[in-house]
């Protein structure tokens, strides 16, 4: 057993000087091809799931896939996160169905559009970090907006986040970890050339708060090749630029160590569906194209591992429950 809190993944990452991906599921291709990258890779990972893939998958699939995931891979300490959570009741929901980590993006209202002030942000975070660490399950924050808006997440207004502000933020929250706004954003249509990304804001937080995970958010890739392959099968994307990985290394050599990646998932699984079933005219069989996709998401989650420095440092520490969590919290060691 060896779903363990986001905290212990993120505190191992500082340590070891390497950033995880936190990969957003909806189904069991998704779940079973990050699971096989990271038993090859030998990497530790972060499932989570969004209130869309919650409702989608109506709870109770979303919390047995988890677990499916974790009796087939005992040797990999994996997360079960909950991405973008809303409100203390949707936290208290996923932490009910299993969620060993929450994020309250409380940089947003209820609404998930409009954006708070700080002090709103401050008291609605500060609500879950109680909730959660009497749970001993892992919170983290937002502070400053992300650019872009995707399925209803986001307000379209780009504020980057205050190193100063983000200080204060973690010290009168108590978060485990910090969503940083850099300049990314949700989705495929991020930038029209290569970005610059405000990594002086990682530096600047990294070095007042270095015990303080921070998380980056909207930092898929959006790789050309897959693209194309969308667009040669009937696919009608834009061209578009996504995060680069050598902005993403870099980010994760000033502090950055959860990176969020959902629309590379998105558009391997759609590339390879579109194209198996373009070469395959008359197969009906949905494992086919629902095999290409999981092996699909498989390639892309196993460049990343390799990447971002996940890789190898599976069996680096001993899995924790959030029963020690709980007890680290009640004894105010963070
Ligand atoms: O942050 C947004 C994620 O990409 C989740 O998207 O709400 O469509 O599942 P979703
Ligand atoms: P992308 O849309 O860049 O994959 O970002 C996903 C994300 O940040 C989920 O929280
Ligand atoms: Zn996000």
């Amino acid at each position: 057993m060896s779903i363990v809190p986001l905290k212990q993944i993120l505190d191992e990452a500082i340590k070891g000087d390497y950033g995880v991906g936190a990969y957003n599921v909806n189904n069991m291709e998704q779940i079973q091809g990050i699971m096989r990258a990271a038993k090859e890779t030998k990497s530790p990972v972060i499932l989570q799931a969004s209130r869309g893939a919650i409702i989608y998958t109506n709870m109770v699939y979303i919390k047995y896939l988890a677990a499916a995931a974790v009796e087939e891979s005992p040797e990999i300490p994996m997360v079960l996160h909950l991405d973008h959570g809303n409100s203390l009741q949707t936290c208290k929901q996923a932490i009910a169905l299993g969620f060993t980590s929450v994020m309250i993006d409380g940089s947003l209202k209820e609404d998930s559009k409009t954006p708070t002030t700080f002090d709103e942000n401050v008291e609605v975070t500060k609500s879950v970090v109680e909730y959660a660490h009497s749970l001993g399950v892992t919170v983290e924050g937002e502070l400053g907006t992300l650019g872009g808006i995707e399925d209803g997440v986001g307000s379209g207004q780009v504020k980057l986040t205050n190193p100063d502000e983000a200080v204060r933020f973690i010290k009168l929250t108590g978060v485990d970890a910090l969503a940083l706004a850099i300049g990314t954003s949700h989705g495929a249509y991020k930038f029209k050339a290569k970005p610059t990304l405000a990594m002086d804001i990682i530096s600047a937080v990294a070095a007042k708060v270095p015990a303080t995970p921070l998380v980056m958010h909207g930092s898929s890739s959006v790789p050309h090749e897959l693209i194309e392959i969308i667009n040669a099968y009937g696919g009608k994307l834009e061209k578009t630029m996504g995060v680069p990985i050598e902005s993403i290394q870099q980010a994760i050599k000033r502090g950055i160590r959860k990176i969020n990646v959902d629309t590379d998932g998105r558009l391997a699984m759609t590339g390879a569906i579109r194209k198996y079933l373009a070469d395959n005219p008359s197969e009906f069989d949905p494992r086919g194209y629902f095999g290409a996709a999981r092996e699909a998401v498989y390639q892309s989650v196993r460049g990343k591992m390799i990447d971002f420095g996940t890789a190898g440092h599976a069996g680096d520490y001993k899995p924790a429950t959030l029963e020690e969590y709980k007890k680290i919290y009640a004894g105010g060691l963070k």
